[in-house]
């Protein structure tokens, strides 16, 4: 453990550990992966000024998203089958955000449901929320978010329809996995995740199994999820689904100043600049080059969040430079829970937050909250 110091470490470690149909999940883009590697890549072209000679004493990475107290402005973002990196993963990593104090998202597509991480949390996490062609099913997901008391919903506006990863289908990717010889193989060389799912009863979509009309089994699942992605949403779809759960809203994949403007117009609390990691719209922008000009387009209207390609605490304070008052890691808790399970998503947090913490100070800074343009160098 003493010689994981990087987010890359972690990566590594998971990449033994995790069979390899589910690392490939997370570690993958759309098509040629341009924007997954440019999300990664763009914030290298960024620069600080660094300052001497300024107390830097008493430094707080504390501040605040939505009006929920943050010990640092980095959430885990809503990633689906985190249940498949490691055993009852998104258990594990809600915990390890509570104790940390950052805010834990679960994905409509979670192995562990909504019910799993309220039986092990005390603290309100978020839910992010797909809205799906059966109406019912929404309704139903959205009561019980509020039923586990939530305390914000995360809506994803940029996957009406899914984007290609070749490697999922290359692999046959599928919740549990698919035994064919391939895979069987790769799985009998790791006994470690092995053993824990065969621990666990959390093997399948918990949110849907069960609860979804005709989805009573894992058989019944696979057609029912291609089939559910709706083409049709709308922005008057927010209205409905802001009226219905009635408390804190965030509108996830913003990629655009013209989209920004619209969804400030919807009174939700926040937008998250985001392109889903880079799983979507191959040849898109990053999201750090698209996040300056929302931020000032939008100015005070909403709040700005971001995500996308945050591997290190320096890109958490560039992203906060350039207008995000809070950020998301996706794969960064990925690798980590896969890595090493609970401590390993904590190990991820630490890891960002002392690389948060040394380059604030080195930018002159003491409080995360001050950081603006004004420490870039442009
Ligand atoms: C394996 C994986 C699964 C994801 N599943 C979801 C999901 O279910 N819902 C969602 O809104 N975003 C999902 N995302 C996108 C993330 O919420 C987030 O936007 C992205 O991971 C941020 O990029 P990063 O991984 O580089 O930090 C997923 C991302 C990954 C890597």
């Amino acid at each position: 453990m003493s010689q994981i110091l990087t987010i890359a470490d972690l990566k590594d470690l998971a990449r033994r550990r995790v069979p390899k149909m589910f690392f490939d999940y997370a570690d993958s883009g759309a098509w040629t992966e341009s924007t997954y590697r440019a999300n990664e890549e763009d914030f290298g072209k960024i620069k600080f000024r660094q300052r001497v000679l300024v107390d830097m004493s008493n430094r707080s990475l504390e501040s605040t998203m939505i009006g929920e107290k943050v010990a640092m402005p980095v959430a885990l973002a809503p990633t689906g089958l985190t249940g498949m990196q490691h055993a009852d993963g998104e258990m594990l990593a809600a915990q390890a955000a509570e104790e940390f104090g950052v805010p834990f998202t679960l994905s409509t597509m979670s192995i562990c449901s909504i019910e799993d991480v309220a039986s092990v949390t005390t603290k309100p996490f978020w839910f992010q929320l797909y809205v799906l062609r059966d109406k019912d099913f929404v309704l139903n997901l959205i009561d019980r978010a509020k039923a586990a008391k939530c305390s914000a919903l995360v809506l994803t506006l940029d996957l009406q329809i899914l984007g290609q990863r070749h490697k999922d289908v290359r692999n046959g990717l599928s919740a549990p996995p698919k035994m064919t010889l391939a895979n069987i193989a790769n799985i009998a060389m790791r006994p470690r995740w092995l053993m824990g799912i065969a621990g666990t009863k959390r093997r399948t979509f918990r949110n849907i199994v069960g609860h979804a009309k005709g989805v009573g089994d894992v058989s019944s699942l696979g057609s029912w999820t291609n089939e559910q992605f709706d083409p049709h949403l709308s922005w008057k779809d927010v209205a409905w689904i802001k009226e219905r759960w009635g408390g804190k809203l965030i509108l996830k994949g913003i990629l655009d100043k013209e989209d920004a403007l619209m969804a400030a117009k919807t009174g939700a609390d926040a937008i998250i600049v985001s392109n889903h990691g880079g799983r979507q719209l191959d040849g898109a922008s990053s999201s750090i080059m698209a996040l300056e000009e929302i931020a000032d387009a939008v100015g005070d209207t909403i709040e700005v969040h971001m995500d996308g390609g945050i591997r290190s605490g320096q890109d958490v304070l560039k992203a906060l430079c350039l207008g995000a008052k809070g950020t998301y890691i996706g794969r960064p808790f990925l690798y980590g829970l896969g890595a090493l399970g609970k401590e390993g998503v904590t190990k991820a947090l630490e890891i960002i937050r002392k690389e948060m913490d040394i380059t604030l100070a080195l930018c002159g800074k003491r409080l995360v909250t001050d950081m603006g343009k004004d420490q870039l160098r442009r």
